[in-house]
């Protein structure tokens, strides 16, 4: 099996679960219909699966570890949405379907957005209250997760791109950093809550940050460099959107040989990572690693 097929096999368990997740919790017909078309509208599912990876590396139980991996791809689903407003990059394609505010409108894709934030946390305490995991990790695991997608973490990188657009003249190492708020804390988040779920130590918990910390960056370099090469069917969204807004990116500030290099440098330095691992999970994470350059979407 190659590591596409892989992860599409990994990624359709956590759909299963994603699937039936916003059942029976009151909310209002349109708002869930809204929640659901984003949700469930494909994508690649690689946060949760690096969270079930971690976990089931370091002896953490799949099953119980789930509704946290879950709750992962809500909040990503939300950034989606919410990335891709007219106030923000003006995107009217997702996942190869209608941005969620084209399909359904403004204010319902703000809504949607906030209904999946805020309903992650609900299912990550979940894990504890009805998978059984010892609260303590729970809670532990809560706080990375909030911290990586707030204000300090992605929704801060979002900010500082916005910021940046329109400049041509943003130093490399500031735009490392939006790169690794906007779109490397949530990735980072996912490989360090995997390891904390699963009761791992904390040099087991270090590795998987500093794993995530290096696939993160190189996912945002590689994600500049699809926008670039590839085309808007292959991704399922606009290709040259970045260009078209002015973003700061890496192919606009080194070119497009620089950015890949970097790219696979930064997953040379994340699989140094995983060498104290072995077996299956472990092949896994480093054939991931090695697709996020590889990846033609
Ligand atoms: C796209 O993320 C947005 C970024 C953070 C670069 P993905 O490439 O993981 O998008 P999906 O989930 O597969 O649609
Ligand atoms: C967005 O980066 C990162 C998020 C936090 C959503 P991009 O704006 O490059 O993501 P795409 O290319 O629209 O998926
Ligand atoms: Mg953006
Ligand atoms: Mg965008
Ligand atoms: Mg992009």
């Amino acid at each position: 099996m190659t590591i596409k097929d892989k992860l599409a096999e990994r990624a359709a368990g956590v759909e299963a679960f994603l699937a039936q997740c916003m059942q029976d919790r009151g909310i209002p017909a349109r708002l869930h219909a809204s929640m659901d078309y984003s949700l469930m509208a494909g994508g690649k599912r690689l946060r949760p699966v690096l969270t079930l990876a971690w976990a089931k590396m370091l002896g953490g139980n799949k099953d119980a570890v789930m509704p946290f991996a879950a709750s992962l791809e809500c909040i990503h689903t939300y950034s989606l949405i919410h990335d891709d407003l007219p106030a923000m990059d003006d995107d009217d394609l997702r996942r190869g379907k209608p941005s969620n505010h084209k399909q359904f409108d403004e204010a319902t894709a703000i809504l949607a957005g906030d209904g999946l934030l805020t309903e992650a946390f609900g299912l990550m305490s979940a894990a504890s209250i009805v998978k059984g995991l010892p609260a303590d990790r729970v809670l532990r695991a809560i706080y990375v997760l909030a911290t990586a997608s707030g204000a300090g973490g992605m929704v801060g990188g979002q900010t500082v791109d916005m910021e940046f657009t329109g400049r041509d003249d943003v130093p490399l190492e500031e735009l490392r950093d939006m790169h690794a708020m906007k779109t490397g804390a949530l990735i980072t988040a996912a490989c360090e809550c995997g390891a904390i779920l699963s009761g791992a130590s904390e040099n087991d918990i270090d590795n998987a940050r500093n794993f995530g910390k290096a696939i993160g960056v190189a996912f945002q370099i590689v994600d500049d460099v699809l926008d670039v090469i590839s085309d808007t069917e292959t991704l399922g969204k606009p290709a040259g959107s970045d260009e078209e807004m002015g973003k700061s990116t890496y192919p606009s500030l080194i070119g497009l040989e620089k950015s890949k290099e970097l790219a696979s440098e930064y997953i040379e330095n994340a699989l140094k990572r995983l060498a104290p691992y072995s077996g299956d999970e472990q092949e896994f994470l480093s054939e991931l690693a090695r697709y996020i350059v590889d990846r033609v979407y």
